[in-house]
């Protein structure tokens, strides 16, 4: 079974089950947030304990992509230091 959710208005599609982190990895994105200093962050640690995969997860800030599993309709959002 498929999942479709967006990010930054862009459809993409997973498999049922994986979290956000899995998904966006498998479409080819790497990173998904930005620090004060304008470096780019995604999965480092996997496990929910290093907080870089932070994104918005339907208008919810700070939701960690590696623990979150995607669900149909999920409208994600990248974050920037701005934001947080
Ligand atoms: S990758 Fe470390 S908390 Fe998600």
């Amino acid at each position: 079974m498929t999942v479709e959710i967006t990010v930054d208005g862009e459809p993409v599609a997973g498999t049922d089950g994986q979290t956000v982190a899995a998904v966006l990895l498998a479409s080819g994105r790497l990173s998904w947030r930005t620090t004060r200093s304008g470096a780019p962050r995604g999965v480092f640690c996997g496990i929910g304990a290093c907080f870089d995969c932070l994104l918005t997860v339907n208008g919810v800030p700070d939701v960690r992509a590696c623990l979150r599993r995607a669900a149909d309709g999920d409208e994600i959002r990248t974050q920037s230091r701005a934001d947080a």
